[in-house]
């Protein structure tokens, strides 16, 4: 008798409970899919704050047609012929340009800048979002794949640099490279030492490998070694592919469910520690939804895979095409290691112990011993930032960018205020 009243007064609960939980689902469906934030692109993410921007493109030797944004001048500052640096800003790998104008306009690495005073380049790589197209090739033939970050280095960022250049009429910029971009700031000198007269400082955000990386990265790059062998078969029967995200919405809504409600924010907080080291306190749940509608960006199977090879040889060399194929491209069986006394241009370098992605040990180890010590001008740690929250913290402006900035107006004799 009492069992069948429990019984009798608990199923409908459950319904109703089950009913909630669809309406709620549905409602934050709704929310992530109509969120401005969510469904605009990079232009229209920088002028959304009130900055101006164009859109410039730069043909590569290689002929690949890259997109680059600029964000002349700061919000409030009148175009007053007072001097503005250029600076290049390099995304990291499965980014694009959108990594640094995410959030709200005082923790948008690019809008900070632009407000110090600068004249603010992103780049967007070859097959990421922005950047789908070539003078002969088109994205659905693996030919236009056939690219990693070696290509990045050695034609996307001198197009770029040599773009800034005529159209600032400047002789040389200020680079900033995120992760991937930051290692592509020491192979791009290691490729084409020349661009050292272009270049008047490297700062280098979470320069990675990813030799020592933690977390899922760390089991990745364990299983890459294991199956490399059927990798090579793969790169010299198959070609290369484009690594895409076709489906924007339901990241967006799990990130929107699991991250911004209080019950089960452990669960994304965990995800976020295993992809990319325990978030700072300052990194705010309530954006990601925002942040997966933007990201992860493309690019092609064969630079995920060089970057396995980075990972499991921590050497940083080029893209390792197995013995027939590095013969044919580097005239050696094996694929040769990026000269990083190339490098002769000062540089900085930031990290934290939080980052499981770009660990101290694999800048210790890899890079620090490479380059020319009276090259390097400052290693900064930060203090409890994983490797996204160089661009997402609130407090990145502080802890990241003004040290950038003083750095700066350190080496410029003049340079505008705003
Ligand atoms: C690739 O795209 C081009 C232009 O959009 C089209 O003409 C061509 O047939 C496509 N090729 C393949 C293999 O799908
Ligand atoms: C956190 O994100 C929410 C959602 O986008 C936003 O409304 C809020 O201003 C953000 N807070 C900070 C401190 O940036």
């Amino acid at each position: 008798m009492i069992s069948r009243v429990k019984n009798s007064l608990t199923l409908p609960r459950d319904r109703v409970e089950m009913y909630l939980l669809l309406n709620l689902f549905a409602l934050f469906y709704q929310a992530a899919a109509s969120d401005p934030e969510m469904s605009i692109n990079v232009p229209q993410m920088i002028q959304r704050w009130g900055y101006p921007v164009e859109e410039l493109g730069a043909i590569t030797e290689d002929g690949y047609c890259i997109t680059i944004f600029r964000i002349p001048r700061g919000i409030n500052s009148l175009d007053s012929g007072c001097k503005r640096p250029p600076v290049l800003m390099d995304h990291s790998l499965l980014c694009d340009s959108s990594e640094f104008v995410m959030n709200p306009r005082d923790s948008s690495p690019a809008m900070a800048l632009a407000d110090a005073g600068f004249d603010v380049f992103l780049m967007n790589h070859r097959g990421t979002t922005y950047s789908t197209k070539h003078r002969g090739l088109n994205t659905n033939t693996s030919k236009f794949w056939e690219f990693t970050m070696d290509e990045y280095g050695q034609y996307d960022n001198p197009a770029a640099i040599d773009l800034i250049l005529s159209t600032t009429g400047e002789r040389s910029i200020y680079y900033i490279g995120h992760s991937q971009g930051a290692l592509l700031g020491m192979t791009m000198l290691a490729e084409r030492p020349e661009y050292n007269q272009k270049i008047r400082s490297l700062f280098l955000i979470a320069p990675a490998n990813g030799h020592s990386c933690r977390g899922f990265c760390g089991l990745l790059s364990r299983f890459y070694a294991l199956v490399k062998p059927m990798l090579d078969v793969y790169v010299n029967t198959l070609g290369s592919h484009e690594v895409a995200f076709a489906s924007r919405l339901i990241p967006q809504t799990v990130m929107d469910v699991f991250c911004t409600s209080p019950y089960i924010k452990m669960i994304c907080q965990g995800w976020t520690t295993l992809t990319m080291g325990p978030p700072a306190k300052t990194f705010n749940y309530s954006r990601w939804p925002i942040y997966v509608s933007h990201l992860p960006s493309g690019t092609s199977t064969w630079n995920l895979l060089h970057w396995g090879q980075l990972s499991s040889t921590n050497i940083i060399a080029h893209f390792d095409h197995s013995p027939n194929g590095n013969m044919k491209r580097y005239g050696q069986l094996s694929a040769p290691p990026y000269n990083l006394a190339q490098v002769r241009v000062p540089v900085h370098i930031f990290w934290s112990d939080s980052d499981w992605l770009a660990r101290w040990e694999d800048v210790e180890s890899a890079i620090l011993p490479q380059i020319r010590s009276e090259f390097i001008k400052g290693i900064y740690e930060i203090d409890s930032y994983d490797h996204l929250d160089y661009v997402t913290a609130t407090d990145n402006a502080e802890k990241v960018f003004s040290r950038i900035i003083g750095e700066v107006r350190k080496q410029e004799k003049e340079m505008c205020e705003q």
